[in-house]
């Protein structure tokens, strides 16, 4: 990557909305911990670093610092909140305590506006958090800006091309933080914005191939958005090369498992493998009733269905996978987010660890949004790109109780009217999942004038920008009676349809 920025993560809450930021100029950049070493950096040559805010203050023994060395390397820092008070100290400025702290919305006065105020005006809106402020700003730093608590909100050592800032320009909060960010980059970096999804391709197959040589690759597919996308970028760069195994466990929602074929096998011509394991797994799924004994028997046949396939391919060198960087970045923290945890038992999908085969994760720099435009832009078909997720232990964990194949069908067809009268009222793009759920409990009805006693299924659907909180989604009441008359009249053993009006948390999005 030519031009590149470098983040160092102080354990923000932010860092990865940096991050995003950054990107939206066009501008690649990568998030790091402390523990960079400065030859490393100097081999990588960013245009630029920042450092991130964090919750330590300077004043505790153990306060994450980064390698001195870093501030002399001659490459343009700016720094934010904590990284602005870490750079104060290295420098030997007077950093201590706010005799009142300043939080949520601050008003900044603009001092000097030469560079990364520039085109800002005198006075905006910006967001802080801290306790600790910089009191003296180190020999050869001007202070740029103030507020009414702090003399030194933001300041510069233009010859070094150091910067801090006191407040996060990377939040909402900050309604002219981009452009802060923006002046950050491309005044004071020289940034151009040459990132795009167009050079990401050209790049990672580049990358793909000299990483692969002439090794085989092969990939479980799920049909889902982040192995799909990884399927065709591996695809453009090797071909038959790529061997992607589809193994359907009999849990998928109706004309999934047909739907992947026809992209993949039949559409992109790829090598792929069809796994028709239906029996295996509502054989084993007998009787279990316990959600988490659900989750691990599906992931352990999962992982040996897979094994076997895979086994059967000659001369496998790689297993691809479509990890994204937020996983990337959870997973290597020092600081250790409680998110790492609570998504712990969502990694059913996880792949054979002892097969000997070394892991290729082409999209593992990139977010969610990201994978997506690059999937267009690989001419993945647009309802793929856009699927609402779908666990890995499919409708399993969506049938309340035991597991079978009649369950699952009168799960299917309900499922299906759900997202097809949500998709024909131009809902579907508005929520972020929306399903059915099959309740192990019969309740009476009449039909014609016949008494019933039939299944209930309960619909779920939800508002979330990542799947860590949701809201139960708004839908119009005339909506939500066609799917209920769809279902009820079309579905042959439901009598009833409820509507969960749960919000998360306290309720999960998905019932088990
Ligand atoms: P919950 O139910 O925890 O779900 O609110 C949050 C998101 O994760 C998905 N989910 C799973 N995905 N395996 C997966 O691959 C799982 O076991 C699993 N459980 C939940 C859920 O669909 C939602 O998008």
């Amino acid at each position: 990557m030519k031009e590149h920025i470098l983040i160092i993560d102080f354990g923000s809450q932010y860092s990865q909305l940096i991050a995003r930021r950054v990107r939206e100029y066009k501008v690649y950049c990568e998030i790091c911990t402390p523990e960079i070493s400065p030859d490393r950096i100097r081999k990588m040559k960013p245009r630029g670093i920042i450092f991130s805010g964090g919750p330590s203050s300077l004043t505790q023994k153990n306060a994450p610092r980064c390698d001195p060395a870093i501030f002399e390397l001659g490459i343009p820092l700016l720094g934010i909140c904590y990284g602005m008070q870490l750079i104060a100290d290295h420098f030997q400025g007077n950093v201590g305590k706010a005799s009142s702290r300043e939080y949520g919305r601050t008003e900044l006065f603009i001092d000097d506006s030469t560079d990364l105020f520039n085109g800002l005006g005198k006075k905006i809106v910006t967001w802080m958090s801290h306790e600790d402020k910089v009191i003296d700003p180190p020999a050869g730093f001007k202070p740029l800006a103030h507020t009414r608590n702090s003399a030194v909100a933001s300041f510069a050592d233009r010859k070094k091309r150091i910067f801090g800032v006191q407040f996060h320009p990377e939040v909402v909060h900050t309604p002219q933080g981009k452009e802060i960010l923006r002046n950050f980059l491309f005044e004071v970096c020289g940034c151009k914005g040459l990132w795009t999804m167009r050079h990401f391709i050209t790049e990672s197959i580049r990358q793909i191939r000299s990483e692969v040589g002439n090794g085989q690759v092969v990939l479980g597919l799920s049909g889902g958005v982040d192995s799909s996308v990884a399927a065709v970028l591996l695809h453009r760069a090797l071909g038959k090369r790529l061997h992607c195994i589809f193994v359907n466990n009999g849990l998928l929602r109706t004309g999934e498992a047909e739907k992947v074929q026809e992209t993949f096998a039949r559409h992109f011509h790829m090598n792929f493998h069809y796994i028709d394991a239906e029996k295996q797994f509502l054989r084993q799924l007998k009787d279990v009733i316990d959600p988490e004994r659900k989750r691990k028997i599906i992931g352990r046949l999962f992982v040996r269905v897979f094994e076997r396939e895979a086994k059967k391919l000659k001369n496998i060198g790689f297993l691809a996978q479509g990890t994204l960087y937020p996983d990337v970045i959870e997973s290597c923290s020092v600081f250790g987010g409680p998110s790492a945890m609570i998504k712990s038992h969502h990694n059913v999908g996880g792949l054979p660890k002892k097969m000997d085969l070394k892991l290729i994760e082409p999209l593992k720099y990139l977010f969610k949004d990201e994978v997506r435009l690059l999937g267009l832009e690989l001419g993945l078909p647009e309802d793929v790109i856009n699927r609402h997720p779908f666990p890995g232990p499919g409708l399993a964990v969506r049938i309340i109780g035991e597991v079978t194949k009649e369950r699952c069908e009168i799960l299917r067809q309900a499922d299906w009217r759900l997202i097809e009268e949500i998709k024909k009222a131009g809902w579907y793009k508005k929520i972020w999942q929306a399903f059915t759920v099959l309740l192990p409990v019969k309740s009476v009805g009449v039909m014609g004038d016949e008494r019933t006693y039939e299944n209930v299924v309960a619909i779920r659907a939800v508002t979330s920008l990542d799947g860590m909180t949701a809201d139960w989604a708004r839908m119009p009441s005339g909506l939500l009676a066609r799917i209920s008359n769809r279902i009820i009249n079309e579905v042959k053993g439901v009598n009833r349809v409820a509507y969960d009006i749960s919000s998360k948390p306290p309720a999960t999005i998905e019932w088990e």
